[in-house]
């Protein structure tokens, strides 16, 4: 059945929304149960975590999952995992301006970080993905990355026998694509980052400096990246570029005034997290504070907030060490992340 949805490149969401058709019937409404604090340590001033009923993690689940996202299984040539994209040590991203899948396929789009990505109300750069589970299915078929069929991964996977013994442990059931995308959501949502130094108060003056303005009505930047995880999720246009070759939320929507709109990335970690931006054109911090203190490129659908700041150059460089600080040594380290 996926197979007659491989449509390759592009089409990503009409694929998803298929998919979940046929094989992710994901169950009702996320829920709060009890939280297993050994898998999941939920960082002061962090909402508790939600779950989908049929999906609360627990040791087998996320040791599965931990398993399938480093391994090289799912992809066509046996060559890319996720982990390839989405490196822990660079905060699951990869340090390239797009990614590169299978025979050395280049994508469109910068690899985004996987922390706290459990907290996402929905994923991808144009918020076209309802859930973690069905997430797992786009990289599978994706032309430049895995190249593959979700029922010829499990085929794959089927023949090793400790997998499918712990498929049984985890759910109950052989492996299979329910097993597959519940798995490594489980793992997903144990990728949590807030122990940097901005949230153990640890700032030095400039850092401070920096945080003041980052909040301040004068940047406007904690209204679109505020709260916990550093962005409030929403679209916007933030005239970073001239021109723009990928349409962003367009592609989802339709509608023109989400043309060149894309999700507001977190924060958190971007210091370890260049090159910048849904295409990684931007290669340092100090490049896009830059952009920002000019007002960005005049594009219709670029959002009011972005206009001339008029920063000094102590300014931007507090506002650059804020950003820096916002690095958590801790996760980046967390051996728990590691194959
Ligand atoms: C070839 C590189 C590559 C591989 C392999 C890859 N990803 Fe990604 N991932 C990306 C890129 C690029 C994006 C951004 C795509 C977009 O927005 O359209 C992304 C986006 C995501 C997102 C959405 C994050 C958000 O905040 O919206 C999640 C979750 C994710 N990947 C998890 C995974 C998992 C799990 C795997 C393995 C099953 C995987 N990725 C394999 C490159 C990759
Ligand atoms: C109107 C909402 C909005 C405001 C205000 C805003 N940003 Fe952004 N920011 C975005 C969006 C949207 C993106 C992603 C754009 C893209 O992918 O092309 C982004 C991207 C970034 C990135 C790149 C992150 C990454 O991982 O690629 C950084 C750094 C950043 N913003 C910092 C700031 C700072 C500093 C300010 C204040 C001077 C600020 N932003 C103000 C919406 C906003």
């Amino acid at each position: 059945m996926l197979r007659f949805l491989s449509f390759g490149k592009g089409l990503r969401t009409l694929l998803v929304a298929t998919a979940s058709m046929v094989v992710v019937s994901c169950a009702s409404d996320p829920q709060s149960p009890p939280v297993d604090e050994a898998l999941i340590n939920v960082p002061v001033g962090f909402p508790q975590p939600a779950f989908p009923l049929d999906n609360v993690p627990d040791a087998n689940r996320v040791a599965l999952g931990k398993i399938l996202f480093f391994s090289t299984e799912l992809s066509r040539t046996r060559t890319v995992s996720c982990a390839t994209c989405h490196d822990p040590a660079k905060a699951f991203t990869d340090g390239r301006q797009t990614s590169i899948g299978v025979d050395g396929r280049i994508g469109i789009r910068n690899a985004p970080s996987l922390a706290n990505v459990g907290y996402g109300p929905y994923f991808l750069r144009e918020g076209g993905v309802p859930t973690l589970e069905m997430q797992v299915l786009v990289p599978v078929q994706e032309h430049n990355e895995f190249d593959m069929n979700m029922l010829d991964v499990v085929e794959r996977l089927s023949r090793d026998s400790s997998i499918a013994q712990m498929s049984r442990a985890a759910y109950g059931r052989s492996i299979d694509p329910y097993v597959v995308t519940r798995a490594i959501a489980s793992f997903e949502r144990t990728i949590i980052s807030g122990s940097s130094r901005a949230d153990l108060d640890q700032l030095n003056a400039s850092e401070r400096r920096g945080k003041d303005l980052f909040k301040s009505d004068a940047t406007r930047c904690s209204t679109c990246h505020g709260g916990f995880a550093y962005t409030t999720h929403e679209f916007a246009n933030n005239g970073v570029y001239a021109s723009y070759t990928d349409n962003g939320r367009q592609r989802l929507t339709f509608k023109s005034t989400d043309s060149n709109v894309f999700k507001v990335p977190s924060l958190r970690n971007v210091g370890v997290t260049a090159p910048y931006m849904h295409n990684g054109r931007v290669a340092a911090l100090s490049a896009v504070i830059e952009s920002y203190d000019r007002g960005g490129y005049p594009h219709p659908n670029k959002d009011p907030r972005i206009r001339p700041l008029g920063l000094s150059s102590e300014q931007k460089l507090d506002l650059e060490a804020f950003l820096m600080s916002l690095t958590d040594d801790h996760f980046l380290t967390n051996t728990r992340y590691r194959p």
